[in-house]
């Protein structure tokens, strides 16, 4: 930590308790695992964490000028990390409807059409990116719409707010209306390629090479996207993989020489560090053990699996530890009902309650933070509040509302606190947002900026 004699850095100094990770929860103990200070000093300088540890240790190092931010009686953890998410589909959220490939052809590809227009993309990309600070999501893997401006438009407010997002444009080339279609392979290519070379390492942005699915590629679409992944190092990949019976049923009819879904992507050169495959939830052995020895990393995404009748992801069979494979939670709005991860966590906890495999606070928290980094490669930037890490994390209130105040108040231990949080917290949980060892969202100030009303085009009422 700098010392008084230090020259002075842009420093951030926050009291309260400390909630991280320095090992994985489903190859070690909780107690292994878990790092709980219970009053502790976290001190941020020029947007890294340099020290994190007890008060009391840390405080005589101080600058003297430096005045520490109190957060008594609240948790301060790790930004949370979404490592699937579609910002183009925040206004169709919770649309009613039936499965999978027939809620896409019905309400999402209709929405998505509209992002070709870029002064829509901009006030949807600015509400998202407010409405993820106000969940706590600091990092997030995110789908855009097929049309380039649609990522302009998210890049430009993530950058503009110092969020570290990785996301790109939709590459599909059939089964989906013709307006949202890529021209070709090669114009999908150049158009991707350009966008790496505006937003790829702008601020603290990251290109994801974004096939849309198997169902909506063409062999060459997904040789294609290989390609431009491993043509721009660096860069991530991120797909669906196997979220609905009738979906997996479509790529074995498109696909009939492959043995299976992640063969398929395997064959086309998408597996490997790097890539996010979202859902997995109608995986063979076989395929979650292509996972693992590729490095590939999958989002587990329970609201939408939920919502859209999708199926229950295996966690155990995932985190398998002869077999680990990275998984991270996704919220995956708008097949998912909540921005919020805590919410995604309850349920990602009710969902392994109902295979036999009920997680703690502390795996659901780990899946939050430093698994969705690991899933996305980028668990050595965020996710921790590791010394050395960048500056984003959270402050959570154990008191937001009567009720959960109530049960807090109950609590014995850290873990029994971590798990209440994880079952019944929101957006109102959310205290606090830091990016860069600022602070990027305050819930209780009313004028800033990510607690505006949506301000864009109102549809008409027919009904
Ligand atoms: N599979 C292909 N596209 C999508 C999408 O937009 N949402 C979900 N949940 N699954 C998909
Ligand atoms: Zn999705």
């Amino acid at each position: 930590m700098r010392t008084s004699a230090s020259p002075p850095g842009d420093l951030t100094a926050v009291r309260g308790g400390l909630v991280w990770f320095r090992d994985d929860p489903f190859l070690t103990s909780d107690e292994e695992a878990l790092v709980h200070v219970k009053d502790g000093l976290l001190v941020c300088e020029n947007g890294k964490i340099v020290a994190a540890g007890p008060y009391g240790d840390l405080v005589r190092d101080l600058p003297d000028d430096v005045k520490v931010v109190q957060y008594r009686d609240k948790l301060i953890l790790p930004g949370l990390v979404s490592c699937h998410v579609h910002y183009v589909q925040t206004r169709i959220i919770a649309a009613y409807g039936k499965q999978l490939l027939d809620w896409l052809d019905h309400h999402i590809y209709p929405e998505e059409k509209r992002f070709s227009d870029a002064d829509y993309a901009r006030a949807v990309a600015a509400l998202f990116c407010d409405e993820l600070l106000r969940n706590g999501t600091t990092t997030a893997m995110v789908n855009c719409a097929t049309y380039p401006r649609s990522v302009d438009a998210l890049f430009a407010e993530s950058v503009g707010r110092g969020m570290r997002l990785a996301a790109g444009k939709v590459l599909m080339d059939r089964e989906a209306p013709s307006a949202l279609l890529d021209a070709s392979p090669q114009v999908a290519y150049e158009q991707s390629a350009e966008l790496i070379e505006r937003w790829h390492g702008v601020g603290r942005s990251i290109y994801a090479v974004t096939p849309r699915f198997a169902v909506a590629c063409t062999p060459e679409m997904l040789r294609t996207a290989s390609k431009l992944w491993r043509d721009h190092p660096g860069t991530l990949l991120q797909t669906h993989l196997a979220e609905n019976r009738n979906e997996v049923k479509k790529v074995h009819q498109l696909f009939p020489k492959c043995k299976d879904y992640v063969d398929v992507y395997e064959r086309h050169g998408l597996l490997g560090p790097g890539a996010v495959f979202a859902h997995a939830v109608h995986l063979s052995k076989r395929e979650w053990k292509r996972l693992y020895r590729t490095g590939s990393g999958t989002a587990h995404c329970p609201t939408s699996n939920l919502f859209l009748g999708s199926g229950l992801f295996r966690m155990k069979r995932a985190t398998n530890p002869r077999r680990r494979a990275l998984v991270g939670l996704g919220s995956d709005v708008g097949g998912g009902t909540s921005l919020s991860l805590l919410q995604t966590a309850s349920e990602a906890y009710k969902v392994g309650a109902l295979r036999g495999f009920p997680m703690n606070g502390v795996k659901l928290f780990y899946l939050a933070t430093t698994g969705s980094a690991a899933a996305m490669r980028l668990d050595h930037l965020v996710g921790s509040l590791e010394p050395g890490h960048e500056a984003d994390f959270i402050v959570l209130d154990p008191t937001a509302t009567p009720l959960l105040a109530a049960r807090t108040s109950n609590t014995k231990t850290i873990h029994d606190l971590l798990f209440t949080l994880a079952m019944m917290g929101d957006d109102r949980t959310v205290l606090a947002t830091y990016l860069n060892g600022r602070l990027a969202h305050d819930r209780d100030d009313p004028s800033a900026p990510s607690r505006t009303c949506w301000s864009g085009p109102a549809e008409v009422r027919t009904g």
